[in-house]
């Protein structure tokens, strides 16, 4: 039992040091995807199998794990996290569509390799990241030029790209494996852990929706394997709406891969119940921790970079703060 909600620590994760074995009841991380991004030098590679030999270890038996992982890596971490001893149990599709595509036009690469001038036909503003209120708080606004390729060759190619627009992260979901001689039930009874909470995690019926299926239950649908952003248009939405927020969506947050809260609720609320704790190895600016705190769950937190980590602790304190 610890003192207080949240326990965080500004240090590596790995061996997760001070943590004790079987004492964890769920484990929610959004680790490094192994893609860089934006140049990152936490995001150059995926975490090393290591860590998930540790959660394993501090996790009770049956205790769930939510692990958000990128498109081009999911399956490297896959088998990383089956040969730490896991068992896939599902994977969560969280789909928005306000995802940036990231393509340029290969037409105007083959003007650049000819040494043909591309034509320009404008200007534009290019951004990175914003802030709450829109495009009069851009950050890094730099005007740039509008081109059209110019060569015949890249004529043919204008406007062929190199990837699609980004419109889903998958979350994928594992399960410590159940102590030898012991059923879900019996799991459950000594450990608290072992089943979903299925219950807390019902999507509510939208309003004036007709219940569905042969036994509706009244607080709504068992939550589904995706998560959406954007509503159906038939009347009505069996998924879970969240959008994906952007970079200095906080005014002092500057995390580049900030999670939503309102994502984070849902995922706590599925893998754990009340007075359990939560283990993030890689918790960045604690999205996991506040989504814990909300839902009356303790959380357990590691973070490398003193930055991320006194973020965290500053939307901790604050939210602790908060008249409830
Ligand atoms: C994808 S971010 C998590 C962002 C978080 N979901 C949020 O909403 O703020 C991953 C974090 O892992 C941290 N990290 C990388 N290696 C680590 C390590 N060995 N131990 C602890 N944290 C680490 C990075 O500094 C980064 O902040």
């Amino acid at each position: 039992m610890m003192s207080k909600p949240y326990e965080i620590f500004n240090q590596s994760c790995y061996g997760l040091s001070p943590l004790s074995e079987n004492t964890i009841d769920a484990l929610i991380t959004d680790p490094p995807y192994g893609i860089s991004f934006q140049n990152h030098e936490w995001d150059k590679s995926l975490p090393q199998r290591q860590i998930w030999k540790d959660s394993l270890k501090v996790l009770k038996s049956g205790a769930f794990g939510l692990i958000f992982s990128s498109v081009r890596q999911m399956h490297r971490l896959m088998v990383d996290l089956e040969d730490s001893g896991f068992v896939i149990k599902d994977v969560l599709f969280w789909v928005y569509l306000n995802g940036m595509p990231k393509s340029r036009d290969v037409g105007l690469g083959i003007d650049k390799e000819l040494g043909v001038d591309s034509k320009v036909v404008g200007e534009y503003n290019y951004v990175q990241g914003y802030k709450k209120g829109g495009a009069e708080n851009y950050y890094n606004r730099e005007k740039k030029l509008k081109q059209k390729p110019n060569s015949e060759l890249g004529v043919q190619y204008k406007g062929a790209g190199l990837g699609l627009k980004p419109a889903y992260e998958p979350i994928i979901l594992v399960q410590k494996p159940i102590e030898k001689g012991l059923n879900v039930a019996k799991n459950v009874i000594k450990y608290g852990t072992g089943a979903l909470n299925l219950e807390q995690s019902r999507i509510p019926y939208a309003e004036g929706e007709g219940k569905v299926g042969h036994n509706p239950h009244p607080k709504g649908r068992v939550s589904a394997n995706i998560l959406r952003t954007d509503e159906l248009q038939d009347g009505y939405d069996k998924f879970f709406v969240v959008p994906k927020v952007r970079q200095h969506a906080e005014d002092f947050n500057n995390h580049p891969t900030l999670k939503p809260l309102e994502l984070m609720h849902h995922l706590v609320k599925l893998v754990s119940f009340e007075n359990q704790t939560v283990l993030d190895p890689f918790m960045g600016s604690g999205s996991t921790g506040l989504a814990c705190l909300a839902l009356k769950r303790n959380f357990i937190g590691f973070e490398l970079e003193k930055e991320y980590f006194d973020i965290t602790q500053k939307r901790l304190e604050d939210y602790r703060c908060l008249p409830k």
